[in-house]
């Protein structure tokens, strides 16, 4: 598995600082060339690479980590989705009406036709999701959904890895709208700091 995060702002340093602290290769990347994001991924740690957009979006499994409306953007950089794994940290402050009365990760879906879409490390600050997460012995909670549902279980093994319990959340308009943000109000979840003691 080959990950990638685009975006390389709070959400996105955030999970870099998670992928170093367990050595998992990662590349970063925004619409700034990779000279620029390099000084700061690499004092993040050597797992960290910076590269172009173009180049980050050839791994496997790519993080969304840019502002809602920026993911048509991102969207449009490849030509085909098909076979990859887009993992949606982003929250939409907007209502369902704009999105169609879809869901924010249903609405993003559509973008990336053919990626199985997985929404998940959303729910935290950024400030919280960069530390941590294993502490006195527990594992800092990620709810993950998606509606492809083979999806999960390869970004839930991802979260284990990088140390935080992942807890699947089922399809995006069942568990996962606990996880969503709709009309300016954030879903029960989101916020919600838990950790368990066993992965
Ligand atoms: N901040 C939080 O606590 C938090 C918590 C949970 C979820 N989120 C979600 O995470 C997402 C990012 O939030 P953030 O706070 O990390 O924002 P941010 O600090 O403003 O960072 C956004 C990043 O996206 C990049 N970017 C913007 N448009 C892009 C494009 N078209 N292609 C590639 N990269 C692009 C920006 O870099 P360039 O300008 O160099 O392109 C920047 O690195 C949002 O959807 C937000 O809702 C944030």
């Amino acid at each position: 598995m080959s990950y990638a995060i685009v975006g390389f702002g709070k959400i996105g340093q955030a999970l870099a600082h998670a992928f170093a602290r367990k050595n998992i290769d990662v590349t970063v990347a925004s619409r700034r060339p990779p000279e620029e994001l390099a000084p700061l991924a690499r004092a993040i740690g050597p797992a960290v690479i910076a590269k172009s957009l173009e180049d980050a979006l050839k791994a496997d499994t790519i993080i969304l980590a840019v502002p809602f409306g920026e993911h048509r953007e991102v969207a449009k950089a490849q030509s085909s989705w098909k076979g990859k794994t887009v993992i949606d940290a982003m929250n939409a402050l907007v209502s369902p009406e704009e999105m169609g009365g879809l869901l924010s990760s249903a609405f993003v879906a559509k973008s990336f036709s053919g990626a199985k879409l997985v929404k998940g490390f959303n729910h935290l600050p950024a400030a919280t999701l960069a530390t941590d997460p294993i502490v006195e012995g527990g594992h800092r909670v990620v709810f993950l959904s998606s509606d492809v549902e083979e999806a999960i279980a390869p970004v839930a093994d991802l979260a284990k890895n990088l140390g935080f319990a992942p807890v699947k959340l089922g399809k995006l308009n069942e568990g996962g709208a606990l996880m969503h943000a709709r009309d300016r109000i954030w879903g029960p979840l989101i916020f919600q700091d838990l950790f368990r003691k066993e992965q």
